[in-house]
């Protein structure tokens, strides 16, 4: 008995089942472990194999579908930023004129919109040659600088520079020992779209150029604000 016992335990653990009957033992194959036969890979290693590669090639395509989508929104915002950039672009620089000989303009009874005629640039047509007036074509910080000069004995250099008829600096050389008179003044200033940035020849003075360009008014966007 007890070595029958034995015998069924160890059948147990081989996967068999042993029924004992009246003619003997009986034995059944015991039926396949539910969780495994469900497997679709063991039943199917090939359509399986093919089931996971497919799985994971859509995987890999959403992945790429959603970087190109995101790199293509970068790429038009970046695109957008340098358009903007491009026609922004604001950069003038005359003087007062070409000649051969020394022309001055001045002293004049009041103050008095210098009329650069030597145009170096005027990228952006922001600077008017017919009024001296240079026009803001956009909202942002500007550069400008300037430079006069005279040499007529007993009349001294001064001049303004102004946004909206508002002096910014005030360019000053009065009479002394030589006939020479210059000075300079670089600003950055704010401006606002179609703020009117001028040099403005003040009262009883005067200014003289030729093709040395003596006196040379420039101004350029640094960067646009909106
Ligand atoms: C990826 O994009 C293509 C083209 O637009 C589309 O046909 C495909 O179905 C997309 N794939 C997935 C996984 O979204």
């Amino acid at each position: 008995m007890r070595a029958l016992v034995l015998l069924y335990l160890l059948h147990a653990v081989f996967g068999q089942v042993t029924k004992y009957s009246w003619y003997g033992p009986v034995q059944e194959v015991r039926a396949p472990d539910p969780a495994l036969s469900s497997a679709a890979c063991l039943a199917d290693q090939t359509s399986c194999g093919c089931c996971l590669m497919k799985k994971n090639i859509n995987y890999m395509e959403m992945y790429f579908n959603q970087s190109i989508v995101e790199m293509k929104n970068q790429l038009m915002t970046a695109q957008t930023a340098l358009n903007d950039m491009r026609a922004s672009r604001s950069a003038f620089s005359v003087a007062l004129n070409n000649q051969v000989f020394l022309t001055c303009i001045g002293p004049v009874n009041s103050d008095t919109v210098i009329i650069y005629k030597h145009v170096f640039l005027n990228l952006g047509n922001g600077y008017n040659v017919q009024t001296g007036v240079f026009t803001a074509p956009r909202s942002g910080v500007y550069s400008l600088a300037v430079t006069i000069y005279g040499n007529k004995a007993n009349l001294a250099s001064c001049a303004s520079l102004q946004v909206n008829g508002i002096a910014v600096a005030r360019l000053n050389d009065q009479i002394g020992q030589d006939p020479e008179d210059s000075n300079s003044a670089v600003a950055a200033v704010k401006l606002n779209a179609g703020d009117k940035v001028t040099m403005n020849l003040l009262k009883n003075c005067l200014i003289c150029d030729d093709f040395n360009h003596f006196n040379t008014f420039t101004g350029f966007l640094l960067y646009a604000t909106n």
